[in-house]
């Protein structure tokens, strides 16, 4: 897995290139899940494809650019499944923004999740790597090298919320539950993209980061293989849990189409707790 590491370091020089240099807008095509994509979504995802082809142990890539899995070579390990650009409806704006992937072996669910990377591009340029089994590491990348910062581990409660979602699609039950995080004292801390957000719940110590299903979108926005999974292993190897609706563990969800999405909970112990009892039998 180390080369296949390498390679995502080689990936996040080249985007984080890209998104300080090209132009901004809109490309004529969509996505699989409707979405109109931008001509930053196209090339990072060609600049992912063309590095992840070098390596003979992909067995397959399957991007969030893509409607199909790419076939490399049919007798490897790995699949890596990638959103190659995370936060398309906040880039042109200068927010942060992020890569997202996630390293799959003998399947395409939590359970077959081996390890996953994200990369923060912001002011600074920073990786967050877990390998099932360790604590996720945190990298800055300084001098174009990314540098080892320190291992993450979270509080059992803390002081953020970053609820995703359409809120006027809110179930009353969770319209309840996130207003009760705030009367408790809780900030709010949203961007729009998913990276940034989650990653200062994580860095920050916790909290709690939602995106719901709603009445529009019963299964939520987030993509299980290249969003949800991927940060679900990175949230519980830092001692916090990442639930969906029905309470069960997001490295349990096995998706039944690469671009199913699911209602998604991330954070840590005290606040998914709550989250837990607001849900039980219900939506
Ligand atoms: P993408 O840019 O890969 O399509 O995903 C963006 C995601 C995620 O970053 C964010 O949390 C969510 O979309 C926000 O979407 P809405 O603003 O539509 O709620
Ligand atoms: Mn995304
Ligand atoms: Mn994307």
């Amino acid at each position: 897995m180390e080369r296949i590491f390498t390679k995502i370091e080689e990936i996040a020089l080249k985007i984080d290139n890209l998104i300080k240099t090209a132009e901004g807008g809109y490309s004529e095509s969509s996505n699989s899940t409707g979405d109109t994509q931008l001509k930053l979504d196209i090339q990072s995802d060609e600049i992912i494809e063309k590095v992840l082809k070098e390596l003979p142990e992909i067995k397959a890539i399957i991007s969030e650019e893509k409607e199909d899995i790419l076939e490399l070579n049919s007798d490897a390990q790995y699949t890596v499944c990638y959103d190659p650009l995370d936060g398309s409806s906040i880039v042109d704006y200068n927010l942060s923004v992020g890569s997202i992937f996630g390293i799959y072996e003998n399947g395409l669910d939590g359970a077959s999740l081996k390890a996953s990377v994200y990369i923060v591009y912001g002011p600074r340029v920073e990786m967050i790597k877990t390998v099932r089994g360790s604590k996720p590491k945190h990298y800055r990348l300084i001098n174009n090298k990314f540098i080892l910062q320190s291992e993450i581990i979270l509080n059992s409660h803390g002081t953020l919320n970053a609820p995703g979602g359409t809120q006027k699609n809110w179930y009353p039950h969770h319209k309840e539950l996130i207003d009760l995080f705030f009367k408790d004292g809780y900030r709010l801390r949203y961007s729009g993209g998913m990276v940034p957000d989650l990653h200062q719940v994580l860095l920050k110590g916790g909290g709690l980061f939602s995106y719901p299903g709603t009445t529009d979108k019963p299964k939520g926005k987030l993509r299980a293989l290249f969003e949800v999974i991927p940060f679900a292993l990175a949230f519980i190897e830092a001692g916090g849990e990442a639930i969906d609706n029905r309470g069960i563990s997001l490295l349990e969800f096995k998706p039944s189409h690469p671009h199913d999405t699911t209602p998604c909970f991330f954070g840590s112990k005290d606040e998914i707790k709550r989250v837990k009892e607001a849900y039980s039998g219900k939506e």
